[in-house]
């Protein structure tokens, strides 16, 4: 990772007038976190708190992550956290395609140079992005291999304040990460922040044995 791309992506994001959300934003929001993780964790769009600070998730969903992560042993600077969309839609409307394929190409570099092993999709609107067309609660909490890299789909942590019954599935999930890295020490790399690039993530964890539930929650986020 050279810090001079990271930065230049930055400023290009921070600067971005490719689609009318740069007329209504006050900040775009590029991503935050260790340049070094193995994962990124990725939602849909800044919201209002986002706008406001220029930070992915720092309002009420932002809190369920870090509990989440907390749950897991891990915080927020130990992972990377983006968007697919770096700017706030008016009244947090869904970002529309247009938008989002302007903006895609921002996360693609992000992936690029940060080069995570695990990618953590955060609700249907960010995993349909990956994997189009499929239902997040028929993907939710089951890695998937995407472009060399392991794509692991989990609801957004928004669905759980709209509905505390999927809290328990958002854990469940989160487990499962833990379950992933725990097993092949990325955790304890992660803690000391050291440079994880010569280690391998051993993705033939079988995720399919762990206890799943087809559930009703197809339009969650
Ligand atoms: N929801 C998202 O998808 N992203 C954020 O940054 C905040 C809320």
């Amino acid at each position: 990772m050279v810090i001079s791309e990271y930065e230049s992506l930055v400023n290009r994001i921070k600067t971005c007038v490719q689609c009318d959300l740069s007329q209504t934003r006050n900040k775009a929001v590029p991503g935050e976190g260790s340049l070094k993780s193995k994962i990124m964790f990725v939602g849909e769009a800044p919201g209002a708190r986002e706008d406001e600070q220029g930070l992915p998730f720092v309002g009420a969903a932002g809190n369920v992550l870090s509990e989440m992560l907390h749950l897991v042993g891990l915080n927020r600077e130990q992972v990377y956290i983006a968007n697919i969309v770096k700017c706030r839609p008016p009244n947090n409307r869904d970002p529309s395609a247009d938008e989002i394929g302007q903006c895609w190409k921002y996360l693609d570099e992000q992936i690029d140079l940060i080069d995570p092993q695990l990618i953590v999709t955060l609700g249907r609107h960010s995993f349909s992005n990956f994997f189009p067309g499929e239902l997040i609660s028929q993907a939710r909490g089951r890695p998937r291999e995407w472009k060399d890299r392991i794509v692991f789909p989990v609801y957004h942590p928004a669905a759980t304040l709209h509905n505390p019954k999927l809290k328990p599935v958002l854990q469940e999930d989160f487990l499962k990460i833990k379950a992933l890295i725990n097993d092949t020490q990325l955790e304890s790399e992660t803690t000391t922040g050291d440079d994880m690039s010569g280690r391998q993530l051993d993705f033939e964890f079988d995720s399919t044995q762990l206890p799943y539930k087809k559930d009703e929650y197809d339009n969650q986020m």
